[in-house]
């Protein structure tokens, strides 16, 4: 039985998300992607930086899929009831005059990527910092976020999850990005 099916197997109480880039389509997405940054950062070391959760797939792909050294962090963004951003990161990892390629799920608005790369400039200032985001909803955007590789550029409507994207904790195993209709979850 496919992967893809084995996961929905067990979801009957869920609701399938509709495929909108299948796992073969994410695979040849990554490659190109990891061939770009390959290129791009010739000859450094990329400190690469997770943002918790939903970018753990991504990272585990996207690492196999650059042919540089690079090292692996996370930082956990929570985004509290009254909107405030609160991040943590483990603060071992020196991150002063590297090369960091930051990761994150979804870039939506801007607000929460453009709050964390603030931050990070401010306090740890690397070398250089740039953007890999799975999903860029450009046309979305209310503050400035310039995302520098971009896996999938989405403007229709939908909630996106899979492939490490949670609904309220759920979807993150199904192998493929689907679109959920918010209002049946
Ligand atoms: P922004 O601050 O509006 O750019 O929203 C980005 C954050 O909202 C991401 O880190 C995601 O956690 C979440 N998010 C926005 N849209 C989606 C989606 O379609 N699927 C899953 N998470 C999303
Ligand atoms: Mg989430």
């Amino acid at each position: 039985m496919p992967r893809a099916q084995i996961e929905l197997a067990n979801m009957s109480e869920w609701v399938k998300p509709a495929v909108l880039f299948s796992e073969a389509a994410i695979q040849e997405r990554i490659r190109e992607i990891g061939r770009q940054i390959t290129a791009d950062f010739d000859g450094r070391e990329i400190a690469m930086v997770g943002i918790l959760k939903g970018t753990v797939v991504f990272m585990a792909d996207l690492i196999r899929a650059v042919e540089l050294p690079l090292t692996c962090d996370f930082l956990k963004v929570e985004t509290t009831k009254d909107q405030r951003i609160d991040i943590s990161f483990s603060p071992e990892t020196d991150f002063r005059g590297r090369d960091v390629l930051l990761l994150q799920d979804v870039v939506d608005t801007g607000v929460t990527m453009n709050f964390i790369a603030g931050h990070i400039q401010e306090d740890w200032k690397p070398r250089s910092l740039r953007i890999a985001a799975l999903i860029d909803r450009e046309e979305q955007r209310k503050v400035d976020c310039a995302v520098d590789y971009a896996c999938f550029k989405v403007n229709q409507d939908g909630f996106v999850v899979g492939y490490g994207l949670d609904s309220e904790e759920k979807y993150r195993g199904v192998p493929y990005l689907g679109t959920l209709d918010k209002r049946k979850t």
